[in-house]
């Protein structure tokens, strides 16, 4: 689940009242909206933007150990691993002595896998692939002539130093405590499901956002005697298993930032009269801000009580402020990156045709109340971020007790997709010159397609099985390449969180396709479905669509990368061919 498809699912959720991935709400309707717009002259704003001013910080962060934010039942809790054997820490050992990068390995009847120079043991939770491990370290928001680090720059120019510190997390193994517990997601959260997150045990897995690195962040912003820092942002790569189209991989960038205000004043006054100075204080920051030029409509309620409530420990009118300053933050980085897109592509806003955004509600279990903006570009409303109101435990975990603050989080793909013009995700891993000599440092310049390579699209159909297996041990669910099963075919223990996986989740198919084919492949759909009258069997039918972004893709090598499919689903989804 996306964080760019939050705004669609909150509005499904508000009618269907269901709970989705990282969003879950439960409004009815959606309150009508309150237009208002600030016409201020084009030539004032967007403000310079300084694309050398940020110092990038690539070290990680210390190691944490913190407890979930909210009182959790211990045998609620998802992360709990056995204590390891000493044949454990011996294979552990010999994984770091035969030094082969993020190759899995299978030996005495172990698996595992160095990542980063670190070795991981697999266990019954493991469904990371080879074809993903084999992405790890690529570190493209680094390289300075890559549109996404262009991108990446951009943004934190919009947050500039002192006030602001820029992290890089290159190490994308976390533990379920930081992607999850630690944040409150709740237990049967589906984002912890093993059909939408890659574990490589059962401790830890492949951080599904930067949020991840949250509480280390805030840690670092700890109060310190004269520091004039009071935020940052984090880039790092996430990984989500998905659906296969040209807006989605399964391993894309996030950026996150946040901003937080200590009490005010004094210590020797009382703490009421030092959180009226904070608020205070909120009030002259907000008026400070850049301007912005577009049209933004909101939501007549901003702090639904039940939906989208102010946190208790929370002032109304301190909230308010906070909310207003997050807002108006985000806008001018909406502002300049449209902009730069608009004048990228030579679509001049000729003076009268403002960026249209739209602020919505939404849900993250670590912020309250919490939005997401939509943007209307090529006249379709884009979803571009999430952020809201840290909670209060969160920040008071990480040393921040006299705090209130903002986050907010980004998908990088869709604004550098935007920006560039660039019409396949696939296209930014790719290492083609054709496409990397396009780009340069500190320019946006519009993506010139190379060519166009013959799509072959190929169909499979099969019968699912109708109930789950019974459970199969990870190392007899390898295929023939070495891959661990994806979860949801089998009935191997999914998530912690998981009792009950489901008998064919389409995010199976998704990553044989991926595994098979890599980046050959440019989407798969459904594109029939059937229950069978008597035997009350289903059959479904997906197209993948094969095409190379940078050659002619020949018939024998389309046809036997297809057979593998069939043949994967066979063995390690139980499917029956049709
Ligand atoms: N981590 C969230 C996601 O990936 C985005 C987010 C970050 C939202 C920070 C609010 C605050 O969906």
């Amino acid at each position: 689940m996306r964080l760019l498809k939050t705004g669609a699912f909150v509005r499904q959720a508000r009618s269907a009242r269901i709970c989705t991935s990282y969003t879950l709400a439960a409004q009815p309707v959606c309150p009508p909206s309150l237009q208002y717009s600030r016409s201020i002259p084009h030539s004032q704003t967007p403000a310079t933007i300084r694309w050398s001013s940020t110092q990038t910080v690539t070290q990680p962060f210390p190691e944490q150990s913190v407890p979930p934010f909210r009182e959790v039942d211990p045998s609620k809790t998802a992360t709990q691993s056995s204590s390891p054997t000493s044949d454990d820490t011996a294979f552990k050992e010999h994984l770091q002595t035969i030094g082969k990068e993020s190759k899995i390995v299978h030996e005495s009847g172990k698996s595992g896998s160095l990542i980063l120079g670190k070795p991981y043991l697999f266990d019954q939770t493991t469904n990371v692939p080879q074809s993903i491990l084999d992405l790890v370290g690529r570190n493209l928001y680094d390289n300075p002539d890559h549109p996404l680090c262009i991108t990446r720059k951009l943004i934190e120019s919009c947050f500039p130093s002192p006030e602001f510190n820029h992290f890089i997390q290159a190490d994308p193994v976390v533990s379920v405590h930081d992607n999850f517990d630690v944040l409150g997601f709740p237990k049967d959260h589906p984002g912890r499901s093993r059909t939408d997150t890659y574990y490589l045990n059962s401790s830890h897995l492949l951080r599904t956002h930067t949020s991840a690195h949250q509480h280390a962040a805030f840690k670092s912003l700890a109060p310190e005697d004269g520091s004039v820092t009071s935020g940052y942002t984090i880039c790092a790569d996430v990984y989500r298993r998905d659906s296969i189209d040209k807006s989605h991989f399964p391993i894309f960038h996030q950026m996150e930032g946040a901003k937080v205000w200590a009490l005010d004043g004094d210590i020797s006054q009382t703490r009421y009269n030092r959180m009226l100075s904070r608020t205070q204080k909120i009030a002259t920051d907000l008026r400070n801000l850049p301007q912005t030029d577009f049209l933004v409509t909101e939501q007549n309620d901003n702090y639904h009580p039940e939906t989208n409530p102010i946190q208790e420990e929370h002032d109304k009118k301190e909230t308010v402020l906070l909310a207003r300053h997050l807002k108006r933050s985000l806008e001018f980085l909406i502002e300049s990156i449209f902009r730069a897109a608009q004048s990228a592509s030579n679509q001049t806003t000729s003076g009268n045709a403002p960026i249209k955004a739209r602020w919505i509600e939404a849900y993250f279990p670590f912020t309250s109340p919490s939005y997401e903006i939509e943007v209307e570009w090529n006249n379709t409303w884009l979803e571009l971020l999430g952020c809201g109101i840290v909670q209060h435990p969160i920040l008071n975990q990480a040393g921040l007790r006299e705090h209130v603050g903002w986050a907010w989080g980004l998908g990088i793909e869709r604004f550098a997709m935007l920006l560039f013009g660039i019409p396949d995700i696939r296209l930014f891993w790719s290492t083609d010159p054709r496409f990397l000599k396009q780009f340069s440092q500190g320019k946006i310049t519009q993506f010139e397609p190379f060519s166009k390579f013959p799509a072959c699209y190929k169909d499979i159909a099969f019968w699912i099985r109708s109930a789950p297996a019974s459970s199969t041990p990870v190392n007899s669910n390898l295929g023939s390449s070495g891959v661990a099963a994806a979860a949801g075919g089998d009935a191997t223990k999914a998530s912690p969180a998981e009792t009950q996986p489901a008998a064919f989740h389409e995010n199976d198919i998704m990553e044989v396709v991926r595994d098979v084919a890599g980046s050959l492949a440019e989407d798969v759909t459904l594109v029939d479905e059937f229950v069978h009258p008597s035997s009350g069997r289903k059959s479904l039918c997906y197209r993948i669509n094969y095409r190379s972004l940078e050659r002619t893709l020949q018939n024998d090598e389309v046809n036997a990368l297809h057979d593998e499919v069939g043949k994967r689903m066979v063995g390690l989804h139980g499917v029956e061919l049709r």
